[in-house]
């Protein structure tokens, strides 16, 4: 550094005009690592995205390392070498022997002598990890760190500034897509409501389930979307789901199939992809389109399924009636380990025991009661028996 900061002066204003001017996200990091390694002399600098609810290491910018050795690093080696907490910094005086830095040479253990740190909030779980990696053991200065710092901080900026865009955008285009469902579902007054309904209830189990709000958040859009392959189908199969032909069964049975191929496009959409897919697989195995059977069926269609059930036998449909609370736990409760999880039929239950407004069933007692007591009526056989669902 040689005393004077007119260099880091420069950059910094640099980096805060691009920041301001909108650019690339990417290049602004780029500029960032490189004019670090520049100014401080150091063998290299990398800036790291981490996601801390996903344990995953979401991008890298860097300045005088191969991208393979830095692919190689993993989440947990990494919080291990840096703290995670918002302003705390690391100092490896000595890297080649800190028991912190992997044996393997992936980041250049035999080649660092010394590295700093620091840890800087992003958005939502998203972190962001500014390292210096020296040639020496070399000890910054109180100033030295500041001027780093600061640096990561514009950086954590520009990357708020950024996924706050990408975030608003992101959620227009769910609106867009889940709106579009929604149109379709309305015109059938059959299905009203069904797919928000799914939604609703498969955000809860989720909940209950202990996934957290960002899984919660995927499974609540494939409830929304689950049933959007049925848009090209004929309105006239869909009016007579429960007394069809096999043959009118199969053009249905391909509805999530079309599904998936509907949202293919749509990259935002990746993670609900699946769970459309396979949102009528059975646990046994026996369901469609794949037969997977137990844990090889996602999550999240495993819970689809149970609520898209649930749902269809408190709503009915044309030509089948409503069932009562009580007959559609005995229903849920016999087909566990059948066509369903049977801990998601658990975490049903106890998700409406907690909050039954959230199934609309606050008024009924006498089926809520059986929620706690339903083995004996279970022993006796639901007086309706469950119908198909599709
Ligand atoms: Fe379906
Ligand atoms: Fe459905």
């Amino acid at each position: 550094m040689q005393g004077d900061y007119e260099e880091f002066f420069k950059v910094f204003a640099q980096v805060s005009k691009a920041i301001h001017s909108g650019q690339n996200t990417t290049e602004i990091l780029e500029h960032i690592v490189e004019n670090i390694k520049a100014i401080f002399g150091a063998r290299g600098c990398i800036y790291w995205i981490i996601d801390m609810e996903r344990a995953t290491i979401e991008a890298q910018v860097s300045s005088g390392f191969y991208y393979h050795n830095l692919s190689m690093v993993n989440f947990s080696e990494l919080t291990t070498i840096f703290k995670t907490e918002p302003g705390r910094r690391t100092f490896i005086e000595d890297a080649t022997s800190d028991r912190r830095i992997p044996v393997r040479d992936s980041i250049g253990k035999r080649r660092v002598g010394s590295i700093y740190g620091m840890y800087f909030d992003i958005i939502g779980s998203l972190g962001g990890i500014l390292a210096v990696y020296f040639y020496d053991q070399r000890k910054l200065s109180d100033k030295e760190q500041d001027i780093v710092n600061a640096l990561g901080e514009q950086g954590a900026i520009a990357l708020q500034k950024s996924l706050s865009y990408d975030e608003k955008m992101l959620q227009n285009l769910h609106q867009m897509v889940e709106g579009f469902a929604l149109a379709l579902e309305a015109k059938d007054e059959n299905t009203h409501g069904h797919s928000v309904r799914v939604a609703r209830f498969a955000r809860a189990v989720a909940v209950e389930f202990g996934l957290s709000a960002a899984e919660a958040a995927t499974i609540h859009h494939g409830g929304l979307l689950h049933d959007i392959g049925k848009i090209g189908m004929n309105d006239d199969i869909l009016k007579r789901l429960g007394i069809l032909s096999r043959r009118e069964m199969d053009v249905v049975k391909q509805h999530p199939v079309i599904g998936v191929r509907i949202i293919e496009p749509l990259h935002f959409l990746k993670d609900v992809s699946p769970l459309i897919r396979h949102h009528h697989e059975r646990f046994d195995g026996s369901g469609y389109p794949d037969g997977l059977k137990e844990d090889r069926i996602p999550l999240g269609a495993r819970i689809l399924t149970v609520c898209d059930a649930f749902e269809t036998m408190l709503a009915g449909r044309k030509h089948f009636a409503r069932m009562s609370l009580e007959d559609a736990v005995v229903n849920l409760r016999e087909g566990a380990g059948r066509q369903f999880d049977p801990a998601l039929v658990d975490a049903l239950f106890s998700a409406i025991r907690k909050n039954p407004e959230t199934f609309d069933l606050e008024a009924d007692d006498r089926g809520l009661a059986c929620l706690a007591n339903h083995q004996k009526r279970l022993q006796q056989g639901p007086a309706v028996r469950g119908q198909l669902f599709i």
